[in-house]
């Protein structure tokens, strides 16, 4: 494996593929809620970030020096709505509309009110897995006012904003997508026993941060057993004091706690994870593993028995919140999965 731009044939037509491996980094995602007053008290109070309250509809939570790393609009889904890929030239821009209209998806340009919400100049929307839509955009919008927030710092930059964490009973046709929208690459795989149950997880990077995309699901089960489309959204902090001193302002607000503090037996986070007012849940993250170039050049993946090393004890797990997630795996027999069969189907571009 190298980090150089490759060319590689394709099944379908034989012709050169450009692999856009790093050129594209997560740079926002759309939270749709009605529970404004609730994420603004979590994202200031309790998290600890900047946020921005731009209209009685609209919340927007700073990370760095952007506008806008999570827009919360006001609606019903109490869901992420819609990740936003940054691309990082014209060329690659193009590439990636191209493969979108080659599998025959529609695309919509984003309308200008869009892009400003976003803090992007202009951004281009395509359907994404279990109906989260796909932004990708060129250039965000930087602002020159000072962050009014309770970390230090995120790590963000080349890395992205963090990576998200997706449920699925369909993890090849998901795998598939983000291979041939994005080129993404596995980074390992984790086996997680759950008493009798098998949870399988497998790690996508886009980049210099070890994931970006995880996909996971539990072997041999048909029903998706989490209500929301994102099981979880990940930031990191730059500093392991903000993440224990934002880990006991979510408790000490009375905020939901899923899982406690622990380490990630792949990429070595320690993180913890809370309950967004959505449902979804937040992990806050510190020092993951950062795969740089001189590692990418050698990277190959590897599987690892458990998901933490240490701690991410459940918290709250009692009888209603078991109930909870059983009412929503019956509610999700009910809805076929989407997958997006244009962009997941195997063959395209070629599995890393
Ligand atoms: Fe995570």
């Amino acid at each position: 494996m190298t980090t150089a731009p490759q060319e590689r044939a394709t099944a379908r037509d034989g012709a050169a593929r450009p692999d856009i491996f790093g050129a594209a980094r997560l740079g926002y995602v759309v939270v749709e809620s009605n529970r404004l007053t609730d994420w603004n008290r979590f994202g200031a109070d309790a998290i600890g970030l900047h946020v921005d309250e731009l209209t009685r509809d609209a919340l927007r939570f700073r990370l760095d020096d952007r506008q806008c790393r999570f827009l919360i609009r006001r609606g019903p889904a109490e869901d992420i709505t819609a990740a936003g890929w940054e691309v990082e030239d014209h060329e690659t821009f193009e590439v990636i509309l191209g493969r979108v209209r080659a599998a025959g998806l529609p695309l919509a340009a984003g309308a200008a009110e869009e892009a400003a919400l976003r803090g992007v100049e202009r951004l281009w929307r395509f359907p994404g897995p279990k109906g989260i839509a796909t932004e990708i955009f060129t250039r965000a919008r930087t602002t020159p006012a000072p962050l009014r927030m309770q970390n230090a710092a995120f790590v963000t930059g080349p890395s992205g904003m963090g990576h998200l964490a997706i449920t699925t009973t369909r993890p090849e046709q998901l795998h598939t997508y983000w291979n041939n929208l994005l080129d993404l690459r596995l980074s390992d795989r984790i086996t997680e026993r759950i008493g009798p149950a098998k949870l399988k997880i497998r790690f996508l990077r886009s980049g210099p941060r070890h994931h970006t995309i995880a996909l996971a699901n539990l072997a041999g089960l048909k029903i998706d057993p989490i209500r929301t489309a994102v099981q979880h959204v990940n930031i990191e902090v730059a500093r392991l004091e903000d993440l224990l001193a934002s880990f006991h302002r979510v408790t000490d607000l009375g905020f939901a706690m899923a899982w406690s503090v622990g380490q990630h037996t792949n990429d070595r986070e320690l993180s913890y994870y809370s309950v967004t007012p959505s449902g979804f849940e937040l992990e806050v993250g510190w020092n993951p593993v950062v795969i740089t170039p001189e590692l990418e050049a050698t990277w190959e993946p590897s599987h690892y028995d458990g998901i933490s090393l240490w701690g991410h004890t459940v918290a709250g797990n009692n009888a209603a919140t078991l109930m909870t997630r059983f009412a929503a795996a019956v509610r999700s027999l009910r809805e076929q999965e989407q997958t997006v069969p244009a962009l997941s189907s195997v063959p395209a571009g070629a599995r890393r």
